[in-house]
């Protein structure tokens, strides 16, 4: 029997995901509920245009201040929220930082999992059926060539990944000594205008957007050599719900199939914008890992067949749309700083 009031908890609703699955709940008719860590600047922009006041009449977006390092707080929001479904979406997600910042990674990304995972059990005991959908990943598979599917053995290259993996075989071993409905989504890179502007493809679109306006002259990388299967993760966030509506508790590979390069990636970019890339682009070794993943394409045929999932945004429709996304944001800063804003220069990230 569907739920009446389906209600969902997200945690990394902040995030690029998180942000898109909660317009994707709520336009299914759901409540949502999300995880939000404290922090002295808004952290809350890519909600913004869904976001309405909890005391307006109709409100079903709720926002509740937790952290996946303190587990008494995750207990409170799964037993305050009453979800159906949760989403752990949070993590320091990205690969190069969690070589500087490698425990803590492991306690976000591992222990933090198991936290939630433990406060869910807690609530599955007072009756209440409840489904749970854990953010894997690619990297898991990492040295292992491709193409990669549910099959594939693992093996992860960075701290992020290990803690990635070891979250995949917590939600396994819970599911499987608490027969809790625990789905692991491996998902493969996706992408889209909201992405975080330290990884790659966002990187490349907001910078050589940038110089084309006038407004940065250089763009330093690392390794261009390394390939990805990139989606879009309006996509992505959709194989998410749909595994979650399954009979059974199940893993699932979710990737377009195919695979590009670094360097193509900035070269579809760079034509969009009519530059010659290579007249900007210089390579910084702080951006290089100490342990690659140099390819990745995902056969998501289990995804395809079972959940009837299928990526509708190509790749070339995804470089075209960061792309156009980012120029019409550089022409924003350019109006700024012709009116004498001061231009924020964005080269010393570590992303
Ligand atoms: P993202 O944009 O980096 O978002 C991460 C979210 O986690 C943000 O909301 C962030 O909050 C939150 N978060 C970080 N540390 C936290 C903590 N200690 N406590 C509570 N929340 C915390 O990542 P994404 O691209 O949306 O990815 C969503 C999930 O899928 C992640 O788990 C990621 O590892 C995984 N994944 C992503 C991809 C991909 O290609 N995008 C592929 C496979 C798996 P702030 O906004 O405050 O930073
Ligand atoms: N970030 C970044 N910055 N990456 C660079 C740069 C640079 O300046 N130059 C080259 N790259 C290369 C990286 O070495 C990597 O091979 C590739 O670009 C992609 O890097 P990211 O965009 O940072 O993503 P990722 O593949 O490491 O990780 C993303 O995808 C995973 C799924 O496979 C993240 O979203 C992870 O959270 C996610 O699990």
């Amino acid at each position: 029997m569907p739920d009446p009031q389906p209600t969902a908890l997200i945690t990394g609703i902040t995030g690029q995901d998180g942000s898109f699955l909660a317009e994707l709940l709520l336009s299914k008719g759901y409540i949502v509920h999300g995880v939000v860590r404290r922090a002295s600047t808004f952290n809350t922009e890519r909600l913004d245009a869904i976001y309405a006041d909890p005391h307006e009449l109709g409100a079903r977006l709720y926002l509740h201040y937790g952290d996946m390092a303190d587990g008494a707080s995750l207990r409170k929001i799964v037993a305050d929220a009453q979800p159906s479904e949760i989403y752990n979406l949070a993590a320091q997600s990205h690969v190069r930082v969690s070589f500087d910042q490698a425990q803590y990674t492991a306690d976000v990304v591992a222990t933090g999992t198991l936290r939630l995972l433990e406060a869910v059990r807690e609530y599955a005991q007072s009756g209440r059926p409840v489904r749970f959908y854990q953010a894997g990943s690619s990297e898991m598979f990492g040295a292992s060539p491709p193409p990669q599917n549910e099959a594939t053995p693992f093996y992860p290259r960075s701290p992020y990944a290990v803690g990635k993996l070891a979250a995949h075989w917590f939600a396994t071993n819970y599911r499987e000594a608490y027969r809790l409905f625990i789905v692991n989504g491996i998902l493969f890179n996706h992408e889209s205008e909201r992405r975080g502007e330290t990884f790659v493809t966002r990187k490349i679109t907001r910078a050589l957007t940038r110089i084309k306006l006038g407004l940065q002259e250089k763009l330093y990388l690392g390794n261009l050599d390394s390939s990805r299967d990139w989606g879009y993760a309006g996509d992505f966030v959709e194989a998410m719900w749909m595994m979650l509506q399954q009979p059974q508790p199940d893993d699932y590979v979710v990737a377009t199939g195919e695979s590009h390069s670094v360097r193509e990636f900035l070269t579809i970019a760079a034509d969009r914008c009519g530059l010659d890339w290579k007249k900007h682009v210089e390579t910084d070794p702080r951006y290089l890992r100490p342990t690659e993943v140099d390819a990745l394409c995902g056969d998501s045929s289990k995804a395809r067949t079972t959940l009837g999932w299928t990526p509708k945004v190509s790749f070339a429709e995804l470089v075209a749309m960061m792309v156009d996304h980012d120029l019409e944001l550089a022409q924003q800063e350019r109006t700024l700083a012709e009116a004498g804003h001061k231009v924020v220069s964005r080269g010393l990230s570590h992303g």
